[in-house]
């Protein structure tokens, strides 16, 4: 089986290290791949994931049986369905079920409508109609998204009323997120721990993998901007097994359905991002992708064949498989760029790391590195997500800084609170 791979980050440096232990993967491209996969997998760092034509003549020429479409721009652009179209197998939703996360109006009005708990909310397409409700429900703090994709930087928490205006009209009026912003969803704050569960599914059965916890704001105690992810946690000791039967019946099987009777049923992996507020586990947002930096965690704890899971998704048969996880602990530290996630430098000297971008005692996913002369560089905002594995979170941790101590670059900051919320030391 040959894979080609499409995105270049930690995920899918962590889906890569996972597919090279399955014994019929015999060869894995990656597009545009990075520096730490260039020494798992044969990259090709020209082609643009979103460049349809470029990666379906890819697939032709490397003869890759399956192409695994992993970010959330080229699944929102259609990618799945042209590969389809062209007789390619692919995983990964279709255009019209990746708008569950390309589309906030489409995912919050498909909660409504099949009555699956989430935040209240109002979607405006008029910035002066969005302040005048603002003003009406004079509630804070007050939730203010984007409908489309931003990068993850969609999501305004504001604190007052000067912080809401400011979001809206950045969004409507001033457009810094394009035509993501012709459309705001305002909803309800709600509280809780957070929850993230990635679900493998092939559109009828659901088979959620281990929980996890994401570490979003930059800075120790959940200071500072919100990041594409700072670190991650498996599993995440909120999520009880009771918590988990609930969202179940609650949330991940009513979801499943309403995708397949809207006539886009969901095929690859739907990510749910739960909060457990007092009453309820609440859908916060879903994602049609595996997230970043929780695959990180999640994967190594995966004990069946992960090529396996993609066939019977993509054939339909996700029933007939027993997927089996690890009873161990895994946590993921991510190290960042001096600067991100504001402006960063690139091409900084990366130190302690071996010529295959390792260090002992841990497996270290590369997200924003290059590969040059015998050296890696830095070459991204989030540079390695440095992860450790444990029989339990606190080993798995220890093994994770342990290993984060080895390695240096200039500028290179990362938060020393991983998992501590997760462990009740908060
Ligand atoms: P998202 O980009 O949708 O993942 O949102 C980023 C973060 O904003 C989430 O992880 C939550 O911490 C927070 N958030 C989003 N929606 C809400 C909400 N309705 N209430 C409270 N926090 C929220
Ligand atoms: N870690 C959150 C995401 O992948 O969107």
């Amino acid at each position: 089986m040959k894979i080609l791979m499409i995105g270049g980050g930690g995920r899918e440096h962590a889906l890569i290290k996972k597919l090279k232990e399955c014994s019929r993967v015999s060869e894995i491209f990656c597009a545009p791949g990075n520096g730490g996969i260039s020494r798992d997998a044969k990259c090709f760092p020209d082609i643009n994931p979103c460049d349809i034509p470029a990666v379906i003549r890819l697939a032709k020429e490397t003869n890759a049986e399956t192409v695994f479409v992993a970010p959330d721009d080229p699944l929102a652009a259609g990618l799945v369905d042209a590969l389809e179209a062209e007789g390619i197998r692919a995983f990964g939703p279709g255009k019209l079920a990746s708008r569950i996360e390309a589309s906030k109006v489409f995912s919050k009005n498909l909660m409504k409508n099949y009555g699956i708990p989430t935040a209240g909310y109002e979607i405006f397409d008029d910035a002066e109609k969005a302040v005048e409700y603002i003003i009406q429900q004079n509630k804070y703090p007050c939730v203010i998204k984007a409908d489309g994709l931003a990068l993850g930087k969609g999501v305004v928490i504001a604190e007052d009323f000067a912080a809401a205006k400011d979001a809206v009209e950045k969004m409507m009026k001033d457009k810094i997120f394009g035509e993501s912003g012709s459309k705001v969803v305002i909803e309800e704050f709600l509280t809780g721990p957070e929850v993230s569960v990635l679900c493998f599914t092939d559109g009828k059965t659901v088979a959620p993998m281990i929980s996890s916890m994401d570490h979003k704001p930059v800075f120790e105690g959940n200071k500072g901007p919100n990041t594409g992810g700072m670190g991650t946690v498996a599993p995440n000791p909120r999520y009880t097994p009771e918590i988990a039967r609930r969202a179940m019946d609650e949330i991940f099987l009513p979801t499943v359905h309403a995708m397949r009777e809207m006539g886009c049923p969901f095929k690859g992996c739907l990510y749910f991002g739960l909060m457990l507020t007092k009453d309820e586990p609440k859908v916060i947002e879903y994602n049609a992708r595996f997230g970043d930096p929780e695959t990180q965690v999640v994967l190594p704890l995966l004990e069946t064949d992960l090529a396996d899971i993609i066939d019977a998704v993509i054939d339909e048969r996700l029933s007939e498989i027993d997927i089996v996880w690890k009873k161990e602990a895994c946590a993921c530290v991510v190290m960042a760029s001096g600067g991100y996630p504001g402006s960063y430098p690139k091409g900084i000297p990366i130190g302690g790391l071996d010529e295959n971008g390792q260090t002992n005692g841990s497996t270290v996913y590369h997200a924003g590195t290059r590969y040059e002369n015998g050296e890696f560089l830095t070459n991204g905002g989030r540079v390695l997500g440095v992860t450790g594995i444990g029989s339990e979170l606190k080993s798995a941790l220890e093994n994770a800084y342990s290993a984060v101590e080895k390695i240096h670059f200039d500028g290179a900051h990362y938060r020393k609170d991983i998992g501590r919320q997760a462990l009740g030391e908060d």
